[in-house]
């Protein structure tokens, strides 16, 4: 290289150097593909107008939670500082803080959101990373098809059966399904064999110890296997993932779905073929059981290998805030962190249920939160998986849970 050339090299890299494009901090945010990125990308455009100094850029995880639990646990392993910000399941928290994967927010006060995120967000007295949004399982119907059949709502799974039938039956579509849930071996799949279960009136863990009942573990599986049996569920309901039953119910072949808050705004949207004909209740109960639900929910959390820290910290703050939990639900149909947001006139205009939803919120029950839930987790949804796809029985399947979690927790 000539002296000429290095020095005019040297000149360019100088005013790259000083230019306004390189003090910029880059953020990389990690977002799970689910849970509306679309519009989050909005409320970052919105962050960026505001810190012209600092720009956004969005790494799409995995179609589902534990696809995207696997992939971070692999860079939070080696320390890999290129993600700043990461979105996390509900469940994570408590491993991610245990692993020294997360950097707390110091004097960060939790009281404003629903109790369960700041429950599930506060691990060993720190907070460890801020709701995003909140999330429980919902019964989706097609109000139009119940109203033509003269039904109402159903409150246990046995109504919900001979009321899916009814319809069916009158409806002489071959690919009208009469329900819809998760049966494929992903995070869901936990919630739908938890959602019968706790049904019932039990729990699985008290203060990380295991408190497992079998026969309704039996119970529970049985249920689901039945549903699929009497033609109620399609019979590969063992490779249906939340987003399959989200498509599913969108292009009006599903008369009842259960799904996650954020299939609200895409069933509704422009576009969708059964925009208007849908309405969401509670979760049905086992006969002489209690409804009840599965909390979900997703936290923002700074990754501890982030060299920008406190500019990630504060696009969390930002991402975490009352506007864009506001935003995130009037646009995206994500249930709202704080509680006065689901008395707001413009979020139940956009999803007049959000009314209804808070009480299902919080009482909806938590899966266990324990360091090590991903192991909790494989058990538990290959096992409904297994039983869904014929390979094990509902007796054997709850045998399986119970040994293998008692390894566990214990
Ligand atoms: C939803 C919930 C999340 C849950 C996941 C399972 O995204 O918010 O908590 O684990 O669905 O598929």
């Amino acid at each position: 290289m000539t002296f000429a050339r290095l020095a005019s090299l040297l000149v360019l890299s100088a005013a790259l150097a000083s230019s306004p494009a390189s003090a910029e901090t880059q953020l990389k945010v990690f977002l799970s593909s689910q849970g509306q990125p679309a519009v989050w990308r909005k409320a970052m455009d919105q962050f960026e107008a505001s810190h012209p100094d600092i720009k956004v850029t969005i790494e799409l995880g995995g179609a589902t939670s534990d696809v995207q639990a696997q992939y971070l646990n692999t860079v939070m392993s080696a320390k890999d500082p290129s993600l700043d910000v990461l979105i996390l399941d509900v469940i994570r928290p408590a491993q991610f803080a245990a692993a020294g994967w997360l950097a707390p927010f110091p004097g960060k006060d939790l009281h404003a959101y629903l109790r369960p995120y700041a429950e599930a967000n506060s691990v060993d007295g720190k907070v460890v990373a801020l709701p995003a949004f909140a999330d429980a399982m919902f019964l989706y119907y097609r109000k139009d098809l119940l109203d033509k059949y003269g039904i109402a709502p159903p409150k246990t799974w046995d109504e919900l059966a001979t009321a899916a039938q009814k319809v069916t039956d009158g409806e002489h579509n071959p690919s009208l399904q009469g329900l819809s849930f998760q049966g494929k071996a992903i995070e869901g799949a936990v919630c739908t064999f938890l959602l019968p279960y706790w049904s019932q009136g039990k729990t699985m863990a008290e203060d990380g110890k295991l408190t497992f009942d079998r026969d309704a573990a039996t119970k529970a599986l049985a249920l689901w296997k039945s549903l699929v049996d009497k033609g109620v569920a399609k019979k590969n309901i063992s490779e249906v993932a939340t987003d399959d039953t989200r498509k599913e119910f969108q292009a009006g072949n599903v008369v009842f779905a259960v799904n996650w808050g954020y299939a609200w705004a895409l069933a509704q949207g422009v576009g969708s073929p059964v925009a208007g004909k849908v309405a969401v209740a509670r979760l049905p109960a086992v006969a002489g059981g209690e409804q009840s639900t599965c909390l979900g929910g997703w936290e923002w959390g700074v990754s501890a290998y982030s060299k920008h820290q406190e500019e990630a910290r504060a696009l969390a703050e930002y991402l975490s805030s009352p506007d864009v939990s506001k935003f995130m639900a009037i646009n995206g149909s994500l249930l709202p962190t704080y509680p006065a947001l689901y008395s707001d006139s413009e979020v139940t205009k956009a999803a007049p249920w959000f009314a209804e939803a808070i009480p299902v919120v919080q009482t909806a029950r938590a899966r266990p939160a324990t360091p090590r839930y991903n192991e909790v987790s494989e058990v538990i949804r290959t096992t409904v998986n297994a039983v869904l796809a014929g390979a094990s029985t509902p007796a054997d399947g709850a045998t399986q849970i119970e040994s293998r979690l008692k390894r566990i927790l214990r």
